[in-house]
């Protein structure tokens, strides 16, 4: 057995079909979240709503992401252990780890900012509890600035990961994509 059919042997187990799901419906609302609060700060308003819109996934994001991090602190996930260099193995477990904490703390710093402005997006009709109701109108700059440069290092950070997934499949030959891919578009 060559060394890349042994290492790849590792990498056989999948991400389980809820933990795909996630993974990529988050995903995918987080990237259209990011373009969307992008293009607003660039004063490109594309559809009348499209504020009320990024609040709206900001929240469903945020009620999602919960959901994850439950659902991975209580189920086994496939491991990368000695599939993958040990440097980059930490390098891909701080980067994990840092995604978690971005994918909470991005849009809690955004409802944060809007309550503070005096707006309070709702979650399935209902108003949610005010996070941080010492916080005034006058600290609605400051909070501005979080929420965004909070945003701006995510969207760099979902870019290292996103090159990291593909080098893995198309240079190192690697079952590390693959394994969370859909079943449908396992090739294999
Ligand atoms: C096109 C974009 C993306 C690609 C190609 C991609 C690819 C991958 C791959 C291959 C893994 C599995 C790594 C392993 O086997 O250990 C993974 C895991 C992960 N991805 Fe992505 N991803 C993308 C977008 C995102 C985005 C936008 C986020 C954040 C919102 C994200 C968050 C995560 C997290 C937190 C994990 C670790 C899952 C765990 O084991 O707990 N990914 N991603």
């Amino acid at each position: 057995m060559n060394n890349k059919t042994e290492t790849n042997d590792l990498l056989q187990q999948n991400y389980s079909r809820v933990a795909i799901f996630l993974h990529w419906l988050i995903a995918l609302m987080v990237m259209m979240n990011i373009v969307g609060g992008l293009l607003f700060s660039c004063n490109i308003i594309l559809f009348s709503n499209q504020m009320l819109l990024h609040k709206q996934s900001g929240v469903i994001i945020l009620a999602l992401v919960i959901v994850r991090i439950i659902w991975r602190l209580s189920h086994e996930y496939p491991r990368l252990t000695g599939s993958i260099p040990a440097s980059e193995e930490v390098l891909a477990k701080f980067g994990q780890l840092l995604l978690y904490f971005l994918m909470l703390t991005v849009p809690l710093s955004g409802l944060i900012f809007v309550q503070s402005a005096g707006h309070n997006p709702t979650f399935a009709g209902y108003h949610l509890p005010i996070l941080m109701p010492f916080l005034t109108a006058s600290d609605v700059p400051q909070l501005e600035l979080l929420h965004t440069s909070l945003a701006i290092f995510f969207a760099t950070l979902i870019l290292g990961h996103t090159i990291a997934a593909l080098k893995h499949h198309f240079i190192d030959k690697k079952r590390v994509l693959v394994r969370i891919l859909p079943k449908f578009l396992r090739r294999e």
